[in-house]
């Protein structure tokens, strides 16, 4: 493995920092509250931790509108403050990645706050003004563009009117992304997720797009646009002076167009998180649902997995602070130990770098507030008065309950003491009310518990050189209830089985494991032997086999 592929064996873990731990009573997450919780996420078994943005912002979409790209926001602590939990995740051996937001920053950002001024200033060009707007729509609220009476120009905005898109055409502003770079690259981060990368470099001329499509009708002009490549090679340059990874996000990115971001000469990233396989239960956005289709999401997996094979690395998810709670979603909260067991098998064992989302790995299910003005999701909020609006109110706040980004913001359940023991003072937002029973302190006691069972099957990844290099493929992909698939690395194969029924499941095993030694090295119920022919109700098990090579 070359130098800068450090990152292939590892996993991660995704800090949202608002709702991680409040460390200085104030109701809110800190750094004060990672830094004491460093042990726990080592002892998770990952490798790292990504931390969602941790500068300052006005919060108009929770830190991803940022108005300072060099310091802390002061809810989170100091640059002081970082550098401790640097130091000490780096002493035990934990990588820090960084959120690098450059497609847009806050309208309260300096740059922007003297763009607007005049149409001639240093920072003018720094954004993308028009004095006729085109007809794009906004991906969070309304139109994508908003007039600005001091240069009476418009600005474009893809997000919110407070994230103004930066113009990417412009050098200084390249530079200016390269600056913040290094500014943390100096300080010793080791990389970077970068946030919606695909929608960086727009088509020239910004030219209309559909009429009369919601949210992303000028998708075909912004992304992979004309000039990313270019832009993306001048970032690698500054991240591999400190042999950085970089992940991009990709959203709406299909296989084909990512494999140029992470292969061949226009190679900028190490991996891309694309969103197929979150479409599962709906459509474009988590608000449209449908019944989730166990065949979507394997298909959509399996795609990636095919593709990428001898080329590229995988990002791994299931969850993040964009999403719902999986278990809600792809699972079943009745049977909410056994599906979120099976729901981490059903993805930790793939080819590519697993990231656990904070609360994932306890199986936080999703909170269901009972008036859209609760909600803090400033999409949810959108989609709610954008979206179906014809439908009666009740039937859009239980879209809105099943599809809010707000279910994974909800802070994080450490114990059955008030709060749910993130802090001593009332949070900042709701904790769900299943925290009595949902939370570290409890799971850490019982062995059986999902958090136990994360910790095993990153373990079993970390020292299974098939389960990390491994081919993959996949078995009956038909099947509508069972998700099975192989990783073999020469003479080893593991088999994996994931059921997504709540019915028992009647399964055989593929011709090349028919009549094999097999060995269960895992499995998501106890006192199981591995021999039934039958699963349980979301059973999963993992098999370990050696394949005998015919000569
Ligand atoms: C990314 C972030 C999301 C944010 C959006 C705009 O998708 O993950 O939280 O709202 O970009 O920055
Ligand atoms: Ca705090």
């Amino acid at each position: 493995m070359g130098k800068n592929e450090w990152f292939k064996e590892m996993s991660f873990y995704q800090i949202w920092p608002r709702s991680f731990a409040d460390g200085n009573g104030d109701g809110i997450g800190d750094l004060y509250g990672v830094y004491d919780k460093l042990e726990y996420i080592k002892a998770l078994g990952v490798d790292g931790i990504w931390f969602s943005p941790l500068y300052p912002s006005p919060n108009a979409d929770y830190g991803y509108d940022i108005s300072d790209y060099k310091n802390i926001h002061p809810d989170f602590g100091t640059l002081e403050q970082f550098d401790k939990v640097l130091q000490k995740a780096h002493q035990l051996g934990l990588k820090i990645i960084m959120d690098l937001v450059i497609n847009h920053t806050s309208d309260e950002h300096f740059w922007f706050q003297e763009s607007r001024k005049s149409r001639d200033n240093p920072y003018s060009n720094y954004y993308i003004w028009r004095d006729q707007p085109n007809n794009w729509e906004s991906l969070f609220e309304g139109k994508a563009w908003e007039y600005e009476p001091m240069r009476d120009q418009y600005y474009l905005h893809l997000f919110s009117k407070k994230q103004p898109d930066l113009n990417m055409d412009d050098p200084k502003v390249r530079e200016e992304v390269r600056s913040v770079m290094q500014f943390w690259l100096d300080r010793g981060v080791d990389g970077f997720r970068e946030d919606v990368i695909n929608f960086i470099s727009k088509r020239d001329g910004l030219p209309d797009g559909l009429p009369f499509v919601p949210l992303a009708n000028g998708i075909m002009h912004y992304k992979d646009g004309p000039h990313i490549h270019e832009y993306m090679a001048e970032f690698r340059k500054t991240a591999q002076q400190y042999h950085a990874v970089q992940i991009g996000e990709g959203p709406m990115t299909t296989v084909h167009s990512a494999l140029r971001y992470l292969t061949g000469k226009d190679k900028s990233l190490d991996m891309m998180i694309s969103f197929d396989h979150m479409l599962a239960d709906c459509f474009m956005t988590e608000y449209l649902q449908k019944p989730f289709q166990l065949k979507s999401y394997k298909s959509a997996l399996s795609r990636w997995q095919y593709r990428l094979a001898g080329k590229a690395w995988n990002a791994l998810y299931l969850e993040n602070h964009d999403h719902p709670r999986i278990i809600s979603r792809y699972g079943s909260e009745i049977f909410w130990k056994e599906s979120g067991k099976m729901l981490a098998v059903s993805y930790l064992f793939l080819q590519g770098t697993p990231f656990i989302y904070q609360g994932q790995e306890i199986g936080m299910t999703n909170i269901r507030l009972s008036s859209i003005e609760q909600y803090e999701d400033i999409a949810s909020r959108n989609n709610y008065d954008r979206l179906l609006t014809y439908e009666p109110a009740e039937k859009r706040l239980k879209r809105v309950q099943a599809s809010s980004r707000d279910s994974a913001r909800t802070p994080m359940q450490w114990s059955s003491a008030p709060y749910a023991g993130f802090s001593q003072v009332k949070p900042w937002f709701f904790v769900n009310p299943n925290y009595p029973y949902i939370n570290v302190e409890t799971e850490e006691q019982d062995p059986d518990s999902i958090l136990h069972f994360y910790r095993r099957c990153l373990h079993l990844r970390r020292h299974s050189k098939a389960l990390l290099f491994g081919t993959y493929h996949e078995f009956f992909p038909k099947h509508p209830h069972l998700y099975m698939y192989e990783r073999v690395y020469q003479d080893i194969g593991y088999l994996v089985l994931c059921s997504f029924t709540e019915k028992n499941l009647s399964v055989r095993l593929p011709e090349k494991y028919a009549g094999r030694k097999l060995q269960l090295v895992l499995c998501n119920y106890s006192g199981r032997d591995g021999t039934s022919s039958v699963l349980l109700p979301y059973e999963a098990r993992v098999y370990r086999a050696r394949l005998k090579t015919s000569t």
